[in-house]
Formats: C-alpha cells, sequence, structure tokens
C-alpha cells in the first residue's frame, strides 16, 4: 500500500555537525589486519547483493561456484568503489576551488577527502590481501579502462557544468555502498570473511557523513540553476543510470569471465547469464535490492524535493514520487 512519507523526512544534518563528527574520528588506528590470513571459505559480501543470485542459474550453482562468484564480486565491488572515490577526490577539490562554501562544509570536504584516500588504500590492500597474485601486479583486475580514459576523466571532473550531473552520481554510489556494507554486517559471523566486516563497519560510518555533505552539495547547485537546466540534467541523469547502473555493465562480465577461468564447465552458460543480466531491470526484486526507497532514502528524497527528478520514476520501478511502497 502507497503512504504518504511527509511525516518521516531525514533531517540533513548541519556542516557544523559534519566537521565535528569528522574530527572526532580523524585519528584511527589501522583497519586492516594484514597478518591475518584471509578465510577463504567464506562470503566476502552478502550475496543478496549480487547479479547472479537474481538469474534463474544461481540456486543450481555448486556452493564452490557460488561462493567465488561471490568473492570475484566483493573484489571487483572494491575495484569500482575505489574508482569511484578517487574521481569524488577530483570534483570535490574541484568545487572548493570554484565555489564560496559554508566554512564548516568547505572544512568538512577536507576530510571527507582526507577518508576517501584512506578508503581507496584500504580498498587496494584489501585485494592484495586476498588475491595476491593478480593485485601486486595491478590496481584493477576487473575495472578495464583504456590507459587515455584517466586524463580525460581527471579534466572532466573540473568541469563546472558537469557536477550537477556527477554529484547525483555519487550520492546514488554512497548510498548503494552503504547498502551493501549493512547487509554484509547483517550476516552470521561464521559466513562473513571477518577482515571484509571490518572494512564494511568502517567504510559504511564514514560515507554516513559523505551522504549528507553530497545533499549539501546538490541543494547549493540545484538552487541556482534555471528549471529548463534541472531538466536537462534530470533527463541526462535518468540516461546514465538506465545505461550504466540498474543492469550489471561491463563489470558484472568481466567477473563472469574471470569465474569461468577458474570454472570452465560455466562456459557454455555465458551467453544465458548475459541474456539475463541484460534483463535485470525489469526485475522487480533486483531493482529493488539496488535502488529503493529503504536503500536510498536520501536519493529519494532529493528526487522528491526537485520536480525535475521526479522522471526518475519512469526508470526505477521503486521510486514513486513522495511516497514509499
Ligand atoms: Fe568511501
Ligand atoms: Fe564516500
Amino acid at each position: 500500500m502507497l503512504q504518504a512519507r511527509e511525516s518521516s523526512l531525514i533531517p540533513r544534518r548541519s556542516a557544523e555537525s559534519l566537521l565535528t563528527q569528522a574530527r572526532k574520528s580523524s585519528h584511527r588506528s589501522k583497519i586492516l589486519d594484514l597478518k591475518a590470513k584471509i578465510q577463504s571459505e567464506k562470503y566476502f559480501v552478502c550475496p543478496e547483493t549480487t547479479p547472479l543470485f537474481y538469474t534463474s542459474l544461481y540456486t543450481d550453482l555448486p556452493r564452490e561456484i557460488q561462493l567465488r562468484y561471490n568473492q570475484l564480486t566483493a573484489m571487483a565491488n572494491n575495484e569500482i568503489t575505489a574508482y569511484f572515490e578517487s574521481s569524488l577526490i577530483n570534483i570535490l577539490s574541484a568545487i572548493q576551488n570554484k565555489y564560496s562554501l559554508d566554512p564548516h562544509l568547505n572544512q568538512y570536504l577536507d576530510y571527507f577527502c582526507e577518508e576517501e584516500r584512506d578508503h581507496i588504500q584500504m580498498w587496494l590492500e584489501l585485494n592484495a590481501h586476498c588475491w595476491p597474485e593478480v593485485y601486486q601486479e595491478q590496481s584493477a583486475k576487473f575495472v578495464k579502462q583504456p590507459r587515455w580514459t584517466q586524463p580525460l576523466l581527471r579534466w572532466s571532473s573540473t568541469k563546472k557544468s558537469l557536477w550537477p550531473l556527477l554529484l547525483w552520481i555519487m550520492i546514488l554510489q554512497e548510498e548503494r555502498s552503504v547498502d551493501v556494507a549493512v547487509r554484509s554486517l547483517r550476516m552470521e559471523p561464521e559466513q562473513l570473511e571477518p577482515q571484509f566486516r571490518k572494512v564494511y563497519q568502517h567504510h559504511s560510518a564514514d560515507e554516513l557523513g559523505h551522504i549528507h555533505a553530497d545533499w549539501h552539495l546538490i541543494e547549493m547547485i540545484y538552487s541556482k540553476l534555471s528549471a529548463l537546466k534541472k531538466k536537462l540534467y534530470a533527463r541526462t541523469f535518468r540516461w546514465a543510470v538506465k545505461e550504466f547502473l540498474i543492469t550489471p555493465a561491463r563489470l558484472g562480465v568481466e567477473v563472469i569471465k574471470s569465474l569461468i577461468q577458474e570454472f570452465p564447465d560455466l562456459r557454455t552458460q555465458y551467453s544465458l547469464i548475459k541474456e539475463e543480466y541484460s534483463r535485470l531491470d525489469e526485475n522487480s526484486d533486483y531493482q529493488e535490492m539496488m535502488y529503493s526507497r529503504s536503500n536510498h532514502p536520501i536519493t529519494f528524497q532529493l528526487f522528491d524535493s526537485i520536480k525535475e527528478f521526479h522522471c526518475m520514476e519512469s526508470i526505477l520501478l521503486h521510486y514513486r514520487v513522495g511516497r514509499e511502497e
């Protein structure tokens, strides 16, 4: 049943409170215990957050393959999160240079960037600890990009005209990473690998502050835009989410290719998996896991508050303006 949500609006945290919190937690000890052996018989992430779980093949796969798929997906998640975080640092630094921000927010963004630098190092160290043969040679196995994309991305993150779009992608990804962590932390201790438990706890605590800072920035930037520009950004964002962020894109396919290298009998299922992946945007359970009001409460509340973004209803099965299902 649909219900009005006005009474349950989430209050945005002030920049001052974000700053106070960040100062308190800024002197932290190392999160990972690199002396502890990775427990490879355990899951690295909650299986219900992984795309293959939503295909017709998953339940019939042997437990050994399910487990390895889960571990490869978690390492791919670590890579893509580190990649987003490095883009985010570039954007935030550029915003700090271009805008005259509230002093508390400006100081908080310094902590925000510092925390993201720590996270990037943490994800890369964790992957190297899990799979040294692969990650001592390279920082990314699954995130494949031509060499020229890095300078292009660095350049684009400094383009003021792209920030209104990129900030939405950032808040969407940050709420998603918190949800993946929260779901994984709900797993029984004997199911989830202990080093992953530690990083999920640590990361989600920092990300909650980041999401509120993204919220400040989105509101600040959108309050200055004309209705026409807001509409343009909303349509472009809707297109980007549909094309790249709902169904498992290249990253998900790279994980499957890697799984097939370890389990060659799976090769016969490759086309079917790709086909099912391309149709996951029509799968209500999958979409609910990816993007719903329970796992993206602030993003959805922001969609509600900027009417041009009500168009997200047309691609997100679980977004309805101002309401929850
Ligand atoms: Fe992070
Ligand atoms: Fe973050």
